[in-house]
């Protein structure tokens, strides 16, 4: 049976160097060079290297996170010391023993791993395995002949981030899990299992016909025989169908696969408010024994794209309410925990949104299966837009590991590829992409995000046109001219928001959260979403973006070293324009109004004071006094000129006359208090699961204080441990693995990680001059 055991403990961890030998571990060196015969190992890829002066890390790990900022590094990616100019700083080395015992002789032995930017070369035992070069496919080496069994086995991988592959924050380093995985010689082919589903409606009742099918390789010497089982078990573990195969011959080192179809009858449909799940169990028996056995949740669900009716999930039109999101978070970069993923989907959900765009490389295997429970939409993306083997390679390794994802309707094959989307070579690789998709998934509509020459090349073969931004092109004149294609918004607003501030602040790099500034290309929240709400052929749209990343560091660049489209900040915390997106997206009341009103400087002036909120009139009163009532419009928001004076700022919305919201601003004392706010009280005892606690500052009165930018000491009794910390603030250069941070309008937040033993601990969070606050984590 295959066993996939993680190997994210145990590491340690050494910078290299991009130019200097020596300080790159003698990688390169030898007399003759090593390389040249296999085996020969100098420095750090040696069995006996000393590595005991190296730190001890554990997987996921990004060592751009840990680095300090310097104005001389890319804005794209953030001002880390990445890149050709940072030798030192952009080679990274792990090295980790693994104990395989004798017993595994004569099983096939890989090593696996999710994800390493970039560029990594990894030995086993002082032999070369090979290279990698992608920074977001999952990829494995077969280790089986090289390891040493019953003994210590040296696993050492080379990791070169000095090359970029977008132009957004990546990282650096081993950031996904890594696994050893044993099989019988006889198993079930990487990404070889896939499921679809179709469900048919008769008479009123559902069935769905699942046709499953398994691609078996036999790496035994001998021909062998096997048959294969297939369970279909519903979300309690009931066994709901099952089918098995005649007796197949898979010839010696050959593959083979086998099909079969299942019947559900009345099945639970996946859709976004009951994402249920079924669970494929698919196993190979060869004589009496099982030798394999793959579980894999699937959904039963329909797709599809169409010009009237954009978007169908089973038989259910409505509108792709989607984000576009980058995979790095506060405090650890792009080594996100796996629980992290939930945090941020549930927020995104909570805004109403549906959709996510993994922007734009394959995202974390953890994020699917996230989206897959949660019930959320997914566009899945490649990195590099290309025919070329390596392109086409990775292409490959995306699809077969993530079409069984229910979540997943579409995939999108390039991103604003403006060298090539309106011509005959751009014409011919995306064929060649589609070709490909449609053997490996022949089920989802493939598109494109094209930033311009809608109607040519890429939109020929695009089965979705993917339109990026209003500015880039005429839909109305792409729909006309092309009425039977359907079309998405790919990627569009980009309007730039810092939360909590409502000047421009050039010098400090931060953007009014009002969210008017717009790059070239952007738009406002509100022109965006009229736009596309009100064309109906427009499957929906993908918002850029949902959170806050590192790099592309707009508009303004140093000190600002994050971008600020993100509709929250990089820890989550909403900016106000997330409530402009719930009240259109969503079908509770919303009534938000801002800015704050804590504006000692300002008395007797102007403030432009906005409501966003979904009720039919919003009336707002200063002090107790009516600044009167307005209507608001579809899709809209309102907004009253405020002669300031300290106070009370409050808005009632209306529904058809009867008062249906209150909320309020108000004039805050200093601060005085902390609050803390976790998103869970018990985490699992594994090492693995976090708490995201968001700390706040109050007054005394228990208003946050919306300028608070306090100092605040954190502190961690017991097993668990902080694994980084953030503020939001795009202009932060305080280190993120840290015992400290500072508030940022008001709030911040900590990460905190459990340890592989039970038994409860305590954060305690202090600043001088404000009462402490504590929350125990339950383990
Ligand atoms: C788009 C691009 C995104 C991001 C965005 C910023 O053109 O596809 O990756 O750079 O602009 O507005």
């Amino acid at each position: 049976m295959t066993e996939r055991l993680a190997i994210d403990r145990g590491w340690k961890f050494h910078l290299g160097h991009a130019s200097d030998m020596a300080k790159d571990f003698e990688y390169g060196g030898g007399d003759p060079a090593s390389n040249t015969k296999t085996g020969d190992a100098v420095g750090a890829v040696s069995v006996d290297f000393d590595d005991r002066e190296w730190r001890s890390v554990e997987l996921p790990h990004d060592w751009a996170v840990e680095l300090d900022f310097d104005e001389k590094a890319d804005p794209y990616h953030g001002y880390k010391p990445l890149g050709r100019q940072f030798p030192e700083t952009s080679i990274g080395w792990y090295r980790t023993e693994l104990i395989i015992p004798r017993e595994d002789e004569g099983r096939r032995l890989f090593l696996e791993f999710d994800g390493i930017f970039r560029d990594s070369i990894i030995w086993l035992n002082g032999h070369y395995l090979g290279r990698h070069l992608s920074g977001y496919t999952s990829f494995r080496f077969d280790i089986t002949d090289y390891t040493d069994y019953g003994k210590r086995n040296v696993v050492v991988v080379r990791v070169d981030a000095s090359h970029f592959e977008g132009w957004f924050y990546e990282g650096a380093g081993i950031y996904r899990h890594a696994w050893l995985v044993k099989s019988d010689p006889l198993h079930i082919s990487p990404g070889g299992i896939f499921v679809r589903s179709d469900v048919k409606d008769v008479a009123g009742k559902q069935d769905a016909e699942i046709a499953v099918q398994a691609k078996i390789v036999n790496e035994n010497d001998d021909n062998t025989g096997c048959e294969i089982e297939f369970t279909v078990l519903d979300d309690s573990g009931s066994i709901v169908a099952e089918a098995s195969s005649k007796e197949v011959k898979v010839p010696a080192w050959e593959t083979c696969t086998v099909t079969d179809t299942i019947e559900i009858n009345s099945p639970k449909l996946w859709s976004v408010e009951e994402p249920n799940l079924y669970r494929l169990v698919t196993k190979i028996k060869s004589g009496s024994r099982v030798v394999d056995t793959i579980k894999l949740n699937f959904g039963v669900r329909t797709i599809r794209f169409d010009v009237q009716n954009g978007f169908t999930l089973n038989s259910k039109s409505f509108k792709l309410k989607g984000v576009c999101c980058h995979q790095d978070a506060a405090g650890v970069g792009s080594a996100e925990p796996d629980r992290m993923w939930e945090y941020r989907i549930k927020k995104l959900q909570e805004m109403g949104c549906n959709a996510y765009r993994c922007a734009h490389n394959p995202p974390a295997p953890e994020l699917l299966d996230a989206c897959d429970r949660m019930g959320m939409l997914v566009m899945d993306e490649t990195r590099i837009m290309g025919s070329s083997q390596e392109a086409m390679d990775q292409l490959e390794s995306l699809i077969l590991r993530d079409r069984n994802h229910p979540s997943i309707i579409i995939w999108a094959l390039g991103n604003e590829e403006h060298f090539i989307q309106g011509s005959d070579i751009g014409a011919r690789i995306i064929t060649s992409m589609k070709r490909l998709v449609r053997r490996l998934d022949p089920t989802r509509p493939v598109t494109t995000a094209m930033n311009g020459d809608w109607g040519s090349a890429f939109s020929l073969i695009n089965d979705v046109q993917g339109c990026n931004y209003i500015a880039c092109g005429d839909v109305d004149k792409f729909h006309a001219d092309n009425p039977e294609q359907p079309v998405v918004a790919s990627e569009t607003a980009s309007s730039f928001a810092t939360r909590g501030i409502y000047q421009e602040q050039e010098k400090r790099g931060y953007t009014a959260a009002y969210g008017t500034t717009v790059p070239e290309w952007g738009t406002t929240a509100e022109k965006m979403w009229k736009y596309w709400d009100s064309r109906p052929f427009v499957a929906g749209v993908f918002v850029w973006t949902g959170l806050d990343y590192r790099g592309e560091a707009l508009p303004y660049n140093w000190p600002c070293v994050n971008s600020n489209f993100g509709i929250m900040d990089i820890c989550g915390f909403p900016k106000d324009n997330y409530y402009y997106y719930q009240s259109w997206w969503t079908n509770k009341t919303v009534l938000h109004i801002f800015p704050h009103w804590n504006w000692e400087a300002k008395k007797g002036e102007v403030i432009d004071v906005q409501c966003f909120s979904n009720c039919d009139e919003v009336e707002l009163f200063l002090n107790g006094e009516s600044l009167g009532k307005q209507r608001m419009q579809h899709n809209s928001h309102l907004a009253w000129k405020v002669t300031y004076e300290p106070g009370l700022l409050q808005a009632k919305g209306y529904h058809g006359g009867r008062e249906a919201a209150i909320t309020k601003v108000e004039t805050t004392g200093k601060a005085a208090k902390i609050k803390l706010n976790p998103n869970r009280l018990n985490i699992q005892a594994d090492g693995r699961d976090v708490v995201q606690v968001d700390i706040a500052i109050l007054d005394d009165q228990e208003r946050l204080v919306p300028t608070a930018d306090n100092k605040i000491n954190l502190r961690v009794s017991g097993k668990a441990r902080i694994i980084g910390v953030g503020n939001g603030d795009p202009s932060a250069h305080d280190p993120e693995k840290s015992d400290t941070c500072r508030a940022f309008n008001g709030l911040c937040q900590v990460i905190i990680q459990s340890a592989q033993e039970s038994g409860d601990s305590v954060l305690t969070v202090e600043a001088p001059g404000l009462d402490a606050a504590s929350v125990t984590i339950y383990m």
